[in-house]
């Protein structure tokens, strides 16, 4: 979507994957201050997203939208002042139907949803300071035709507000699953593309609920040729450091999301972070490469069943290489520089995980353990096509 932001894939924090409906104004804040104290925001976390639950199920008598007066007495602006007094941007969920996804998963009696109201609530959120809006489907038997109209009311409603705020959808949630079967670029600026993430590697789902890091990979990595500058596709808030896979697989996890241009949205509690969790969330090559401004989200060189290669082209003329073992035992990935669209006589592979470097007149290859998954950043040379990928880098001309 051209509407002036994200240009590079948004990085931040959502409140929903750890605490679901157990929100308030005090957590909100503890976890902005956590991602100023730990290094997140200098690095790039910025939004930081209240999801479902924040809502007082009543609108006053303006028909305005407020906060839950007991989880956020102050108010949603003041929630607002407060982030972007830690240089932090303000992120909300809401619905285009009569009540959120909450009435479906618990005992919260639902909300207030913006339908009929998407002009007064998108004034509402500018108004509040809202940075970013999560704007979740919750709604049953949905077409793709009237998931387009109703995602395009609210996008023309936040344009009309004149604030800059990203505009995240999800026309994946609750019956309808429509997302990987259109190019949403054309009407918000990220869009799930599965069902929801949960906190393990293989919930062996092709596109079910919930889904697991590598099925969400699957379903992602056809989409590449979507993916440019204002417009990506969301594999979900990130599930690192929340336990549930080992660390192996959560390095894997945040490589991929990096190496899909995904946005990259927390969804741990960054208040107890292992320093193995930081390691991951804080590594800056990887972070390099998912923000590369030439928003290319990576296109898959070969796939045997257990040995996956990804590229990635890089506005520098690198190529960011992923060596994704997806098999139950140690392996050797390998790939060459010619199939990764790399030409000369040598090259110099940066490990993104190690900072290692070395050189290689054109292998691409590592040891990689089961699940885990390899970065080079391979610089040197003359950059083209990859072999692999003529359709989807074609798609992406001028990049
Ligand atoms: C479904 C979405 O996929 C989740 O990310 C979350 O926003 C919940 N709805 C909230 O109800």
């Amino acid at each position: 979507l051209e509407n002036g932001v994200a240009r590079t894939p948004p990085m931040g924090w959502n409140s929903w994957n750890t605490f679901g409906c157990n929100i308030n104004e005090t957590l909100i804040r503890q976890m902005a201050d956590a991602m100023v104290s730990s290094g997140l925001r200098d690095l790039g976390y910025q939004y930081v997203v209240v999801d479902d639950c924040w809502f007082n199920p009543n609108r006053d008598s303006a028909g305005n939208l407020q906060g839950d007066p007991s989880r956020f007495p102050s108010g949603m602006k003041a929630l607002g002042d407060y982030l972007h007094g830690k240089g932090l941007k303000f992120g909300l969920y809401e619905v285009p139907v009569d009540k959120t996804c909450a009435q479906y998963f618990s005992s919260y009696p639902g909300a207030t949803g913006s339908q009929g109201h998407e002009a007064q609530d998108a004034r509402q959120f500018a108004a509040w300071g809202v940075d970013y809006l999560k704007y979740d489907w919750c709604s049953p038997n949905g077409t793709i035709n009237d998931q387009v109209a109703t995602f395009a009311k609210m996008r023309d409603a936040l344009a009309a507000t004149g604030r800059p705020i990203v505009y995240s959808i999800n026309p994946n949630s609750i019956h309808a699953k429509t997302g990987p079967q259109r190019n949403w670029g054309d009407v918000a600026n990220m869009w799930r593309t599965t069902e929801d993430i949960t906190n393990a590697w293989d919930t062996g789902q092709a596109n079910g609920y919930p889904m697991g890091i590598r099925n969400i990979v699957d379903v992602t990595v056809p989409l590449a040729g979507y993916a440019r500058p204002g417009a990506f596709n969301d594999p979900d808030m990130m599930e690192v450091g929340r336990g549930g896979m080992t660390d192996t697989e959560m390095r894997s996890h945040f490589a991929l999301w990096a190496m899909l241009a995904s946005p990259l949205i927390a969804g741990n509690d960054l208040r107890s972070m292992t320093s193995a969790t930081q390691a991951i969330l804080k590594n800056q090559n990887l972070i390099a490469i998912n923000q590369d401004t030439f928003g290319l989200q990576a296109t898959q060189i070969s796939n045997d069943g257990t040995r996956r290669v990804l590229a990635k082209r890089l506005s520098n003329g690198d190529v960011a290489v992923a060596l994704f073992n997806q098999g139950s035992a140690t392996t050797t990935v390998s790939t060459t520089a010619a199939a990764v669209g790399k030409s000369g006589a040598s090259f110099t592979l940066l490990d993104a995980w190690t900072g290692a470097t070395a050189t290689t007149t054109g292998t691409i290859s590592a040891t990689v353990p089961s699940h885990g998954t390899t970065v080079y950043r391979v610089s040197g040379g003359g950059t083209g096509t990859p072999s692999g990928a003529t359709t989807l880098v074609s798609a992406a001309s001028g990049r």
